[in-house]
């Protein structure tokens, strides 16, 4: 039995079976309809979800499976009533065959791995990762540049808490992609976080010199050193080719916790986002691109862009369907 906590609990090839089998389906969606009957999915959301909920949901019943959704488990359930969360599990492996699973605390989807007999689905844990959403990032990219590999991903945006963001760098680094960081001021990543994928994949951390990339704070690279010096925070990036002309990824992210003000103004500003103004900049006109975002969104993505011909958003949510029926299946079956 398996279960997916982390990226990193599944090898490259492993990876890449469950996203040929998401193209199959794709492709063929009506061979795939209903062979998993008798099959029930536990969907267990301590936290709020649209897209994540929604397509397992949908993607079992596709499959010809049944859902029961816990939802505002603190609420719902004995959890109200003093339950543990150990008893908790302990009981629902018993009405269901695959629990995805949901929490506002890192780490509950491991804790919960080792006391449950079905496989565990981490849906986002605390600020840790998310797995799933990696598989449907690396999907999309496949889709427009059809190797993973050899990219520039730009990750946007509060990269600190961004879960999405964490599973996502693990996988683009393995798949041997430089990950260029545009944080939000105080939103870098964690020195934590930065060490441990040196250790793992001695991969140096460096600051870009000149990427072009400051047109997602809002201004050009003349204006950021004459008015905003000290202000805006050095785009980094984990390097591991030097092909800076290769495709490039812009994947967006929210802010994840309150915003802070200062004197009025947020403590977070200059926020990266992209709107028509940004990508007018000759640096990104220059460049073969798409935008993504796992959603949802603030500001950092303006409306205007929902039609342009690069952005991918809404099409990573759809692909959520495909790419969990695979899982799905892929998971029942080892
Ligand atoms: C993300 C999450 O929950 O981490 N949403 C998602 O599953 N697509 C991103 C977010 O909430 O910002």
């Amino acid at each position: 039995m398996r279960h997916l906590i982390s990226i990193n609990d599944l090898t490259n090839n492993e990876i890449f079976q469950i996203l040929d089998l998401a193209g199959e389906i794709e492709e063929r969606f009506e061979d795939f309809i209903k062979i998993m009957k008798r099959k029930t999915l536990i969907n267990l959301f301590f936290q709020p979800s649209t897209r994540t909920r929604g397509s397992f949901e949908a993607s079992m019943y596709a499959l010809g499976g049944d859902v029961i959704n816990i939802l505002e488990p603190e609420k719902t359930t004995s959890i109200a009533k003093g339950e543990s969360f150990e008893d908790m599990i302990k009981m629902l492996d018993d009405y269901g065959n695959i629990i995805v699973l949901r929490h506002h605390q890192e780490n509950m989807p491991l804790v919960a791995s080792k006391i449950s007999d079905v496989p565990i689905i981490n849906a986002g844990d605390g600020w840790n990762e998310h797995p799933t959403q990696t598989l449907i990032d690396l999907f999309t990219i496949i889709k427009e540049f059809e190797l993973p590999t050899n990219l520039n991903i730009v990750m946007c945006g509060d990269l600190l808490h961004s879960r999405t963001v964490h599973s996502l760098i693990h996988a683009c680094l393995r798949l041997k992609n430089n990950v260029i960081l545009v944080p939000a001021p105080k939103l870098d990543l964690s020195e934590s976080f930065i060490k441990e994928i040196n250790i793992r994949y001695e991969i140096p951390y460096i600051e870009c010199y000149y990427t072009g990339l400051e047109c997602f704070y809002g201004f050009d690279k003349g204006s950021y050193f004459a008015e905003f010096k000290g202000k805006t925070p050095k785009i980094n990036a984990f390097r591991i080719h030097r092909e800076l002309e290769n495709p490039y990824v812009f994947y967006m992210t929210r802010l994840q916790v309150p915003d802070q003000l200062h004197n009025g103004s947020s403590i977070f500003s200059p926020y990266p986002s992209i709107d028509t103004d940004t990508i007018r900049n000759p640096v990104l006109s220059n460049k073969k691109y798409i935008i993504m975002h796992p959603l949802p969104r603030n500001q950092e993505i303006s409306t205007e862009l929902d039609n342009y011909p690069q952005s991918r958003y809404f099409e990573q949510a759809k692909n959520g369907i495909v790419v969990r029926m695979a899982l799905l299946m892929w998971m029942l079956k080892n």
